[in-house]
């Protein structure tokens, strides 16, 4: 297959495995390429991306931009910070008048699970969700699954325990989807009031009990408490949750066996994950943000093949 099944990128919901492993495999060539003194090819030309950020955002947002600029698009860059939402202009319309521009991809970033959908249903672009709220952020797991594969040669088999704020997290679903679809095992830890109340149906096991999920994973993906998405405590203090959830190196060193430590960004130094940790050779954080473009380039550039050009 050299096309992929959908128009859109919304979630990893609704891609096929082929659709993955074509990502993956576009993005290996990319990685080649931008890994040579001349990282920028043609493309994209002639192709106008808009990049809607409706939240903040450092690496997503950056590694989008970089993705394009490599492929030599035209882009338009928006945050809600600075623009007319702060004056009551609908979602749509903002897009809109963004689209009179004659944008051909659109990429949001928007806190409402959703936001992506919506728009691929009413404008004529093709969508990239970049996070819709709690709901998924699929570039972030096909990137995970990505440096997954490139540690270990594939993602099939292999045990992850994605740890932390499962209930505030787009990366845990998104995660749970892609992983699953790749034939890999995964398992969530954290304490149950961070837990969704649909794991059950999801049927993702969950261990309260960090030592125990380290010990049965080849990779933890540890993810951000979010705090900013909490509207109550869910745990009485983060030096409370660094104490029974917090990865250090004498947690790492107690282990059996030696075990892969990722983390999306950004990172709560000392609370997640201790310096010593996510500085180390068992972490592939910085692999990751080097696999995200490459990912993206592959997203874009396979969703641009797909483009009707009048
Ligand atoms: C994640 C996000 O925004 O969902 N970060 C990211 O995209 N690099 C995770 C987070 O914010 O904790």
């Amino acid at each position: 297959m050299n096309n992929l099944s959908v128009d859109h990128l919304l979630g990893i919901k609704y891609l096929e495995k082929s659709d993955i492993e074509l990502i993956f495999k576009t993005a290996d060539n990319f990685k080649k390429i931008i890994s040579q003194p001349i990282k920028k090819v043609p493309s994209l030309r002639d192709i106008t991306i808009a990049n809607l950020f409706f939240e903040n955002s450092t690496r997503t947002k950056l590694s989008f931009e970089l993705a394009e600029k490599r492929l030599s698009a035209d882009i338009i860059n928006f945050s809600s910070v600075s623009s007319s939402i702060k004056k009551g202009e609908t979602l749509l319309d903002t897009v809109n008048n963004i689209l009179a521009m004659k944008v051909d991809i659109v990429v949001i970033r928007h806190p409402n699970p959703g936001a992506s959908v919506f728009l691929s249903r009413n404008i004529d672009a093709k969508i990239i969700n970049a996070g819709d709220g709690t709901h998924e952020h699929p570039t972030q797991a096909l990137l995970d699954s990505y440096s997954i594969r490139e540690k270990y040669g594939e993602v099939k088999g292999k045990k992850i325990v994605v740890i932390g704020d499962i209930l505030h997290s787009r990366v845990a679903l998104s995660n749970i989807f892609c992983l699953r679809k790749l034939g890999a095992e995964v398992r969530v830890c954290g304490p149950s009031s961070l837990m969704p109340k649909n794991l059950e149906s999801l049927q993702v096991e969950h261990f309260s009990d960090l030592k125990e999920a380290l010990e049965w994973c080849d990779v933890a993906n540890v993810l951000r408490i979010q705090l900013e998405r909490q509207d109550v405590n869910y745990f009485p203090s983060l030096r409370e949750y660094a104490m029974v959830y917090g990865i250090d190196k004498n947690v790492l060193d107690g282990l059996k066996k030696d075990i892969t430590i990722m983390h999306p960004g950004p990172i709560n130094r000392g609370v997640e994950l201790s310096s010593d940790v996510a500085d180390s050779s068992h972490s592939i954080i910085l692999d990751q943000v080097e696999n995200g473009v490459a990912i993206r380039m592959a997203v874009l550039y396979l969703l641009a093949g797909k483009i009707k050009l009048n």
